[in-house]
């Protein structure tokens, strides 16, 4: 059992989703926004991710400078890069480890907070222990598809951060802080 208030390290939260939570189509990310992608990595850089054996896959590598934890119900699935897991107890025992060995190597890098990092499954799994959440939302329109859990909005004080218009190729689309207040 995982005990919140235990937690090592805090759980963020990372999402990009549309106006009906949808934050893939099972594969890919709908959307091609550069300027999200490179927040995300400036965002995550130092810190263990964790995800779900699909998004890994959808990625089809690991993300450098960062711990990819790799959620899979399969005892023998492996792949290079990948910290591989069976529950969300150890990808947070993993993660805590992670920074530790880290922090002392390179203690200007590291960041001292853990990533989760979707797809659907894993936010539902890990979500309970987020008291934030990094949220890119994007106008586009797709009702269908892999969907973030929907949130009880009266939980979370969300501060709109940036926004930005649409252009000839990349959809309007704004950055949120979600802070849980209970
Ligand atoms: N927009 C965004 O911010 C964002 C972020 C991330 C991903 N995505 C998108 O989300 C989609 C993938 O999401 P998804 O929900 O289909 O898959 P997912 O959450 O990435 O991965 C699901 C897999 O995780 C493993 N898993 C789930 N629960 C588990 C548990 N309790 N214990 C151990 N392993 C567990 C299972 O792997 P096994 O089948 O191997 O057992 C399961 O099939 C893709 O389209 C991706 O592009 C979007």
């Amino acid at each position: 059992m995982i005990v919140k208030k235990n937690l090592k390290n805090p759980i963020f939260c990372i999402v990009a989703m549309n106006e009906n939570r949808i934050i893939g189509d099972g594969k890919n990310l709908l959307w091609h926004l550069p300027g999200d992608l490179k927040r995300l990595k400036k965002m995550t850089m130092g810190s263990p991710l964790i995800m779900g054996r699909k998004t890994w896959q959808s990625i089809g590598r690991p993300l450098p400078g960062r711990a990819n934890i790799v959620l899979t119900k399969s005892i023998s699935w492996r792949a290079d890069g990948a910290i591989v897991v069976n529950s969300l107890k150890d990808a947070i025992i993993k993660a805590d480890e992670w920074i530790n060995q880290n922090v002392e190597i390179n203690h200007n890098i590291i960041q001292k907070k853990i990533f989760l990092f979707g797809g659907a499954e894993i936010y539902k799994l890990g979500l309970e222990y987020c008291d934030n959440i990094e949220m890119t939302k994007v106008k586009f329109d797709i009702e269908t598809g892999i969907k973030f859990p929907k949130l009880n909005e009266r939980e979370w004080k969300k501060t709109k951060l940036e926004h930005y218009l649409a252009t000839d190729d990349i959809p309007e689309h704004s950055y949120w802080h979600y802070k849980r207040i209970v």
